[in-house]
């Protein structure tokens, strides 16, 4: 088996990624706001990359509506990226979700060459793994970045896949690769290390990146807080190309 390790997508060949299951990462903060959704009763999510066709589509089936822009919900939007917001589940409303931001919507739909595709975060590290891995082919795992450059966080949310990658293959073995592990390129090597740098604290990992430091800024460390809890859900959500779910269904 071969990982590698995409560090922006928006430049990634969508050719490279067919015959390999993608894990696709925005740790801060698309896809743990996904994860958070969709573990809290959110049935469905459509990840949209522009906002006007995000509007369009939760006007036309009065599905909840949520964008970000440079780290800000967008003017108008009733909710933005926080996976605070989505962390009660849906209440009485609809159970289905619209968002668009800045990187992590258009990176998931960039991923859609690859079958299947996960969605990965370090609140759903061990679960996305073990779905990977139960697909027994070649694993790609595709980081969002911010504005076409690669981001520290999505190398680490990477990086805690991996680790959970190599434990589930060689349980007893700690957390070393084994001469008999997957081949890794020198990226998912390098994100193993910073995991295992930060293993005993994610959330100094999430303070040390720039966009990191760019939410603290705008008072969201209660997100960071939140999205550092590793292995805090079960769940590995799937993109079915055109939303993302936890039970793929046909039936509207
Ligand atoms: C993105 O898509 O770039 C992000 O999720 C930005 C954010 O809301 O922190």
């Amino acid at each position: 088996m071969q990982i590698k390790l995409i560090p922006v997508a928006a430049v990634c060949d969508p050719k490279a990624l067919l015959g390999t299951t993608a894990v696709v990462f925005d740790v801060l903060r698309a896809t743990s706001t996904i994860v958070t959704a969709l573990a809290a009763g959110y049935r469905r999510v459509y990840p949209v990359a522009q906002a006007s066709a995000a509007v369009a589509l939760a006007r036309r089936h009065g599905f909840v509506l949520s964008g970000e822009r440079g780290g800000e919900k967008i003017e108008g939007f009733p909710h933005g990226n926080s996976p605070l917001e989505f962390a009660g589940g849906p209440g009485t409303g609809s159970s289905v979700l619209v968002i668009t931001t800045s990187n992590g919507t258009g990176a998931i739909r960039r991923a859609a060459s690859a079958s299947p595709v996960l969605i990965g975060s370090l609140l759903n590290a061990r679960a996305v793994a073990r779905a990977a891995l139960e697909q027994g082919q070649d694993i790609s795992l595709v980081c969002a970045g911010t504005g076409g450059l690669f981001s520290l966080e999505d190398i680490l949310g990477a990086g805690f896949v991996l680790l959970e990658i190599l434990q589930q293959l060689n349980p007893g073995g700690g957390e070393g690769k084994s001469p008999e592990g997957p081949a890794m390129d020198d990226l998912a090597i390098t994100a193993c290390g910073l995991a295992r740098l930060y293993h005993n604290d994610p959330l100094a990992g999430l303070y040390a990146g720039q966009h990191g430091q760019r939410l603290l800024k705008l008072g969201r460390e209660e997100d960071l807080r939140w999205c550092a809890g590793l292995n805090r859900f079960d769940i590995a959500p799937v993109f079915t190309g055109e939303y993302i779910t936890l039970v793929p269904d046909n039936n509207g």
